[in-house]
């Protein structure tokens, strides 16, 4: 399983020893929420520091972008050298545009849907991206319960990857714990978020490594 511990439920007043923490520690990525009080009730961080964020970090940056428009952001994103720019199905009027600007940037892309945005909706998409972000629960706040159908739509998502031919990784954001994230991997998961579970942690990389096994 790869791992993407969020940087969101951190403590930001001690960034650099968190950080430190995750360079030290097997995690695979660095997940880091994007947020705009608009497109999402909340608002992080942006991105001044995000470019101390990617100057202290030595994973490759997974970065998630709940925001309006974020085809606005693709260079600042990729001047962070950020390996994934995820972006919201919702909040893209022309996805396969952006997704390929994305690409043209040097980045892979990663499109994401909300709990409520269906599977299916991905079939003119999935040739086309690195990686499906699945929301499993609403975005916008680290620490919510685990939405269970977000499950079934694991399995819908395997389902259209293999019969596509697709290469897409399969990533699962929100409410991933001791008891769903093995229920995630059984569904075919490929890349699980971790925000809360990691960093609410006594032993973080102890919890990291028990991810990393499933
Ligand atoms: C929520 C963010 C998540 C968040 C997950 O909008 O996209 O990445 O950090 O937090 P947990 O793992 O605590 O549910
Ligand atoms: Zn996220």
């Amino acid at each position: 399983m790869i791992v993407s511990p969020s940087l969101l439920a951190a403590d930001f007043g001690n960034l650099e020893r968190e950080i430190g923490m995750i360079n030290r520690s097997h995690a695979d990525w660095l997940h880091l929420d994007v947020m705009d009080g608009v497109f999402v009730p909340n608002i992080s961080f942006g991105f001044p520091v995000l470019e101390a964020v990617a100057r202290l970090c030595q994973k490759p940056l997974d970065v998630h972008l709940m925001i309006e428009r974020p085809e606005k952001f693709v260079n600042e994103v990729a001047k962070l050298g950020a390996m994934m720019m995820n972006v919201h199905y919702e909040a893209c009027v022309h996805l396969n545009r952006t997704i390929h600007v994305i690409h043209d940037a040097g980045m892979k892309a990663g499109v994401t849907l909300n709990p409520s945005t269906p599977v299916c909706l991905l079939e003119d998409v999935i040739r086309d991206v690195d990686m499906v972000l699945l929301m499993t629960v609403n975005p916008g706040f680290g620490g919510q319960k685990f939405i269970e159908h977000s499950l079934d739509k694991v399995r819908q998502l395997r389902q259209m990857i293999e019969r596509t031919g697709s290469k897409a990784l399969i990533e699962v954001d929100g409410g991933v714990n001791a008891k769903t994230a093995p229920q995630l991997a059984e569904a075919g998961v490929d890349v699980l978020v971790a925000g809360s579970y990691v960093f609410g942690a006594e032993q973080p990389e102890q919890v990291i490594d028990q991810l990393r096994a499933l």
